[in-house]
């Protein structure tokens, strides 16, 4: 149930359609190589905004937590961008599963992430954020984080 309310939240939240500010971008660009940066800028609005809250919550949770950390949870969902979907279309991909080749793209974005960012030259713990074989503690705080 809380899943789903999740999901209702990011697509009435997505509906507003404002940006990141100025501020907020300049984190991005502080935490993140310069091809990972151009990655980030192909974020639909809706999943930028995502990013940064994500982010701003796991730092709150590990104040400590080093930047390549941080750059993963900023790239997180850096998969997506790869699938056309749409936030809609995206909401059903996420309720029904896998069916059609786009939606098991989709459902694959942890995995093709990782993937893009070794391709863009990305450290080792920034892919182990995306893909989640980093720490068990910074797993934890990244999922508590995505997961409000
Ligand atoms: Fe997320």
């Amino acid at each position: 149930m809380n899943y789903i309310y999740h999901l209702a939240k990011r697509f009435f939240t997505s509906l507003a359609r404002r940006d990141v500010s100025g501020a907020e971008l300049t984190t991005v660009r502080s935490k993140l190589s310069a091809h990972e940066y151009e990655l980030w800028l192909q974020f639909a609005i809706a999943d930028r905004r995502h990013s940064v809250l994500v982010a701003a919550r796991f730092t709150a949770l590990r104040p400590d937590a080093p930047d390549n950390e941080i750059a993963g949870v900023l790239l997180h969902d850096i998969g997506k961008i790869s699938s056309n979907l749409s936030t809609l279309q995206r909401v059903v991909a996420t309720i029904v599963g896998p069916r059609t080749k786009r939606f098991a793209l989709y459902h694959q974005h942890e995995e093709i992430g990782a993937d893009m960012l070794r391709r863009a030259g990305s450290h080792s713990e920034v892919i182990a954020m995306v893909n989640q074989t980093c720490s068990a503690d910074a797993a934890d705080a990244f999922r508590a984080a995505d997961n409000i």
